[in-house]
Parts: structure tokens; C-alpha cells; sequence
């Protein structure tokens, strides 16, 4: 069982630490004096995060952090990382994540998502490390019948393969507490993440044209793009357009830290929805944003996008309640900060 440490006594690894969640992660978890090993295949990621974690965090804190460039589906890399360094709890983010593509491409995201995970805690065990934050997502709830969402909705049927993966590492990670309840196991539950680090130095760089909203929006603001699709303004809202519950990446990555010190020491399953309990629609993002990079952005209504929902977001109380963790940035805060990233890294890391 784990026992409870100080956070300068704790190794944490982190798969998937160069990624949009995983590297603000990193930066909050080293300002608390852990120390971090971060494993990420750079697959969607840049090696540039980790410089500019260094620069945020300084010298003292990033001498806590080792970075392996390596893909969780390697057993052997993953066995040489656990026997180089005594990991006392796992934060789980690594995973493809992009909706539509996991529509196309159900084999790799099954293969790479389930597979992955499973070799993961193959190893943990192996090397007696049994305490694990998974990042999950909002998206297990389906289209929810009742809102707000809290942690005892229930799960309901996911629309795509990504968000199928999510729901069943969620069931995987509960049923290996049930056979062996020496495992800690939480689930954190993500609603909608955007917004960047406030320095501007680190932030969201998706691959392409983006998928989801804000960064498209973002490289609307920033010239790179024509205009912000609408999908959809004939759903059941305010304005007609999608509502989703936005939380600053900041405010993420501190759940995480709130997260391992709310399960120090304890063993269990635990969900926990990490959102602000406020639902924005698509033209209030896109006012927003309009108001942080003080130009008015040009949008065109489209059909409404295959597998979307009108409208999700959640009760947070519960994590205000048991971790003392509450999300203080609102929207406006949001797209300040996604702006003053995209503005002065108009091509993401590479510049
Ligand atoms: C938000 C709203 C769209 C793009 C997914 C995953 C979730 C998480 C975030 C990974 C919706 C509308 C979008 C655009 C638009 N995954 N939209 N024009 O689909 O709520 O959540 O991504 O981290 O787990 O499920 O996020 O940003 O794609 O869409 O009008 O160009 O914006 O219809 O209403 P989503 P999103």
C-alpha cells in the first residue's frame, strides 16, 4: 500500500509530460517540490516543452526532472525507466486524443490507448508502484439526459473510439483496484481544457488544422486561419450554438497536484470532474476571444459536427469539497492567456 510521503520524498512519472495538459502539469508538480520523470514519444508533443518548462520553473526545480524520449507500449524502456528511479505515483496522460481521427483510425487508438495503458501498469506492478492518476474525460458521460454533470451520472455511451478508450482505462484501472485493493486509483475527469501557461512560453500547438475550438480560433486571431467554423446554431441553447464547460489548463494542473495529495497514502477508486460548473456556448468563446486579441473575429455557420452533444458541464463541488481544489480562472482569464501564447508563438514550438 502506499505509504503517505512529503512531496520532496515523491517521484512522480509522467506519461504523455510534454503534451498540452501534461507539460502545465509538470511545471505545477515541480514548483511543489516533486520530482519528476516525464516519458513522452514527442509523437504529438514537442521536445521544445521541456526547454521552456526549465525556463519557467529554474534551475533549482529543474534539476527535479528527467525526460525520456519513450513510447509507453515499450516494455523494456519502461521496465529501465522504473528501475532507474523509485516512482512513487504515475500520472497517466499519454494517449492520441483526437476525436475524429479516432473515428478513422479505431485500430491505432485502441492498440496505442488500451495497449499502452496496459504495459503501464504491467510494469507498476512489477516494480511495486500501485498509485495512478488517469487523465479522463468528460466525454464518458455521452450525451448526458441531466445537468450539471457530477461524478455520479452515469457513464453513458461514447460517440467515438477516443472517448471509448477513455471509458474502458477507466474500467480497466477499477477492476485491477477490485482484484488487488492495494491500488489507488483516481480518476480525474476533465471538462473542456484551454488556455496557456501565463508566461506565453508553453501553450496548446496542435498538429495541423486544428480540431478543436480555441486553438482554431486562436490561429483565426492570429491570421493563420479564415474563420471560426460554427458547428452547428440550431441546438438546444441560449444561442443555438454548443455549450461545453471550459477550464483553464492552469487550474487542470493544479487537480492534478490537489489530486496527489488528496490520495497520499490512501488506496481506493475516486472520480472527481475537473471543471468550473460554468457552460459557454461557441459565439460566447468567440466573443471572448474577440476581446482578448481586440479584433473582431469572422465566423461562418456550418452543419452541426457528426458525434457532438448540444451541451455538457459539471458540478465541481465535490473536488472543492475533499481536495479543497476549486478552478479560479474564468473565460475571459482563458482566452487572455491562449491569445498571449498563439500571439507570440504564431507557429506553436516550431517557431
Ligand atoms: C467544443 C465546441 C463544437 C470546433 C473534445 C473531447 C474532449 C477533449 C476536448 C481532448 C463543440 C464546437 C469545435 C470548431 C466549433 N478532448 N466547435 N468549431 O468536442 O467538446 O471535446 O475535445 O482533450 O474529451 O471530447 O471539444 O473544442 O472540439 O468542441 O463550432 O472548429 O465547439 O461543436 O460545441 P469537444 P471541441
Amino acid at each position: 500500500m502506499a505509504e503517505a510521503l512529503d512531496p520532496k520524498d515523491t517521484c512522480v512519472l509522467v506519461t504523455g509530460g510534454a503534451g498540452f495538459i501534461g507539460s502545465h502539469t509538470v511545471i505545477e508538480l515541480l514548483q511543489a517540490g516533486y520530482e519528476v520523470v516525464v516519458v513522452d514519444d514527442l509523437s504529438n508533443a514537442s521536445i521544445i516543452a521541456l526547454d521552456r518548462i526549465r525556463q519557467i520553473v529554474g534551475d533549482e526545480a529543474a534539476a527535479r526532472l528527467t525526460f525520456y524520449e519513450d513510447n509507453i507500449l515499450d516494455r523494456d524502456a519502461m521496465n529501465r525507466i522504473f528501475a532507474a528511479h523509485a516512482v512513487d505515483r504515475v500520472i497517466h496522460f499519454a494517449g492520441f486524443k483526437a476525436v475524429g481521427e479516432s473515428v478513422k483510425k479505431p485500430v491505432e487508438y485502441y492498440h496505442n490507448n488500451i495497449e499502452g495503458t496496459l504495459t503501464l501498469v504491467d510494469v507498476m506492478r512489477q516494480h511495486g508502484c500501485k498509485s495512478i492518476i488517469f487523465s479522463s474525460s468528460s466525454t464518458v458521460y455521452g450525451d448526458p439526459d441531466k445537468l450539471p454533470l457530477t461524478e455520479e451520472s452515469p457513464k453513458k455511451t461514447c460517440t467515438n473510439p477516443y472517448g471509448w478508450t477513455k471509458w474502458m482505462i477507466e474500467q480497466i484501472l477499477t477492476d485491477i483496484h477490485a482484484a488487488d485493493p492495494e491500488w489507488d486509483v483516481v480518476l480525474l475527469r476533465y471538462f473542456n481544457p484551454i488556455g496557456a501557461h501565463p508566461s506565453g512560453l508553453i501553450g496548446e500547438d496542435p498538429k495541423g488544422i486544428p480540431n478543436n475550438l480555441v486553438p482554431y480560433v486562436a490561429q483565426v486571431a492570429v491570421g493563420k486561419l479564415p474563420a471560426v467554423q460554427v458547428f452547428g446554431d440550431d441546438y438546444p441553447t441560449p444561442d443555438g450554438t454548443g455549450v461545453r464547460d471550459y477550464i483553464h489548463v492552469v487550474d487542470l494542473a493544479k487537480g492534478h497536484v490537489s489530486a496527489l495529495a488528496w490520495m497520499n497514502g490512501k488506496t481506493g477508486v475516486e472520480v472527481f470532474n475537473l471543471g468550473t460548473g460554468t457552460g459557454s456556448s461557441v459565439l460566447d468563446v468567440i466573443k471572448a476571444f474577440s476581446k482578448a486579441c481586440d479584433k473582431e473575429l469572422p465566423y461562418v455557420v456550418k452543419p452541426r459536427r457528426g458525434g457532438d452533444i448540444a451541451a455538457n458541464w459539471c458540478d465541481a463541488s465535490k473536488a472543492e469539497r475533499e481536495m479543497g481544489w476549486k478552478a479560479q480562472y474564468d473565460l475571459d482569464d482563458m482566452c487572455r492567456d491562449s491569445w498571449n501564447w498563439q500571439s507570440h508563438n504564431p507557429n506553436g514550438f516550431e517557431g
